[in-house]
């Protein structure tokens, strides 16, 4: 096994307490926001938008509508992600233009895969359940956030416990294609964070692992 990489992994937790002293250095920080860009999705559609609160009063406005967890001040970054919850065809007819631009190829190169987005995310089941499949993808992009600040030994803390509706409100999110899925605070953790020694709690291999 690869044991740089495992411990690397079992370094990183779920942080309660960050020093709040301690800044991300914008270098740092960049190659976080590209980790965030670099990852994939279905039919690689992007659908989230990340937005990274700086600016403490909006800050202390959402802590009370995180159940007061001190992370959302006390951390470096604090990352909203949030999932876009409609593909109308004008978001699609975008990525194509993109996918034409970038890859030097025409547009109508792309008729086929065009028609298999559309036949599946607008006619097929699934498009009764767009937030639901988006937010799916915006967990990809906690993942790979949090495991590459984990690599950069950048800590995080994944948060679920926040209001979504009111941090749409909050961040003017209403009136848009966007809204929260999940929070992620990224910093460095605090000398006083008693959690940082507390053993994982991971089932076995064998109950999790099974080969086929
Ligand atoms: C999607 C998600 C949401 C979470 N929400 C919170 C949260 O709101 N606050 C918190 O302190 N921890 C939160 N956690 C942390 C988990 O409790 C923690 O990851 C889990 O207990 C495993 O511990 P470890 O991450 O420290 O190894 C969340 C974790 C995930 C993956």
């Amino acid at each position: 096994m690869n044991s740089n990489l495992l411990e690397q992994l079992k370094w990183r937790y779920a942080v309660k307490k960050f020093d709040s002293q301690k800044k991300i250095s914008e270098r740092d920080w960049k190659t976080l926001e590209e980790s965030l860009i670099l990852t994939p999705s279905s039919y690689g559609l992007q659908p989230w938008k990340f937005f990274v609160v700086q600016d403490p009063k909006v800050r202390k406005l959402l802590t009370p509508h995180s159940w007061n967890q001190t992370q959302v001040e006390d951390c470096s970054h604090f990352v909203v992600l949030a999932a876009r919850v409609e593909l109308d065809d004008s978001y699609l007819e975008f990525y194509l233009d993109e996918m034409s631009r970038i890859r030097n190829v025409p547009k109508e190169t792309f008729a086929g895969y065009h028609k298999m987005i559309a036949s599946d995310l607008k006619q097929g089941p699934r498009s009764k359940m767009i937030p639901e499949w988006a937010t799916r993808q915006v967990y990809i992009a906690l993942g790979n956030l949090m495991t590459c600040a984990a690599i950069m030994k950048i800590d995080t803390c994944p948060m679920e416990g926040i209001a979504p509706p009111k941090y749409d409100e909050i961040l003017n999110l209403n009136g848009t294609s966007y809204r929260t899925a999940v929070a992620c605070a990224v910093g460095y953790r605090s000398t006083e964070d008693k959690y940082a020694e507390a053993k994982k709690v991971r089932f076995t291999r064998e109950k999790l692992v099974e080969i086929i």
